[in-house]
């Protein structure tokens, strides 16, 4: 055979083998080791290239020729190989990094403000805008503040009524006990502004926690309360009126009738309790409000003169009126809660329902 013949059996089976294994590289990597030893400067091209020069000159262009034409297949077929494997290698890494986006995704839970502590706010905010003052008292209080400086003196029976806590032996000389009425804010915000060498007028809110040793359907050992109270010069009745209407139709964001039923307290006289037209049968009669179309809401009066004197604040000079409400009650009424333990059981069915609002 001649020796061009040789070399074009050569660089044929040089190129049958290669594309061979061209075709069977699993990898880029591999790819690219193929491309170095067929077509690199040492690789097996270069070195049959090698034998051209012992050919006669006149078959060197034709082995030339088919030289290059082996390279272009060569490169050719690297290229189109690369392509497929990069491709099939991006594949299989999306494959690998896929997600379920179907899966539903995880919420995290966000508290929410307790239904009595929004009730709270919202009675807060609408008395401040009024132009009340924000006051507190301890929740562990003494007989003075709780019951005498309101004009409960002992063995008054309205302390009976109370069924108050008590830390030690009622009557000692510094018997303590849990306030059972905000009521004892206004003997201390009078006190502080006596104290202080002010004088009226003074408007007050006093929120907070109350006691009470009672438990039932309707009643919680601890429960709470927002107290309101005005003195000034010539305050009356129908100031007092004026602001439960304002008030109470601001809370329940509608035109509630309310009326004004005589009641006794020792710290207020004349003293009333009030009442709004049923919200649940819109004052035309229920099951809740006993057929009357009246439900009973707070507790309110003028201000008794021994209350003031109690405090040194001059009674024939200023007047005033004060009222306490039970927030839990109003909060039920305003949102149909049936049962006042919901508040305290704290369900959270129960407290996220309250919260979406
Ligand atoms: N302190 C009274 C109670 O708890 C409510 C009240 C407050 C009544 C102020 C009149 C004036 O029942």
């Amino acid at each position: 055979m001649k020796e061009v013949d040789e070399l074009k059996a050569q660089l044929q089976d040089l190129q049958n083998k290669a594309l061979a294994l061209f075709a069977e590289a699993e990898s880029l990597k591999v790819l690219q080791e193929l491309r170095v030893a067929y077509l690199g400067k040492k690789g097996e091209l270069t070195s049959v290239l090698k034998g051209v020069g012992k050919l006669p000159p006149e078959d060197r262009p034709v082995i030339g020729q088919f030289v290059n034409a082996t390279k272009t297949t060569l490169a050719e077929a690297l290229d189109k190989a690369e392509v497929l494997l990069s491709d099939k290698e991006k594949q299989a890494r999306i494959q690998a990094e896929r997600i379920d986006i179907t899966l539903a995704g995880r919420t995290t839970s966000r508290g929410v403000v307790h239904p009595v502590q929004q009730g709270l706010n919202e009675m807060t905010a609408i008395f401040s805008q009024m132009g009340f003052e924000m006051a507190e008292g301890p929740e562990i209080e003494d007989e003075f503040h709780n019951f005498d400086a309101l004009n409960i003196p002992a063995e008054h029976p309205a302390r009976a009524m109370h069924d108050t806590f008590f830390f030690n032996a009622e009557g000692d000389a510094d018997a303590k006990l849990l306030r059972t009425h905000t009521s004892p804010v206004q003997i201390r915000a009078m006190q502080a502004c006596v104290d202080a060498g002010g004088e009226p007028p003074l408007a007050v809110v006093a929120a907070g926690r109350v006691y009470r040793c009672d438990y039932d359907v309707t009643h919680s050992p601890m429960f709470h309360q927002v107290e309101v109270f005005k003195v000034d010069k010539d305050v009356s009745l129908a100031h007092l009126k004026g602001v439960l209407q304002h008030f109470l139709t601001a809370y329940f964001e509608k035109d509630v009738p309310i009326r004004l039923r005589p009641h006794y307290f020792p710290f207020t006289e004349p003293s009333a309790e009030v009442d709004i037209g049923c919200v649940f049968c819109n004052h035309k009669g229920c099951r809740i409000c006993k057929g009357s179309g009246w439900i009973e809401v707070l507790g309110s009066g003028m201000i008794h003169p021994n209350v003031l004197k109690a405090v040194g604040i001059d009674s024939s000079v200023y007047s005033g009126f004060a009222f306490g409400l039970g927030v839990e009650r109003l909060v039920m009424l305003k949102h149909g809660i049936p049962d006042l333990r919901l508040f305290f059981e704290n369900d959270v069915r129960f407290l996220r329902r309250m919260g979406a609002k």
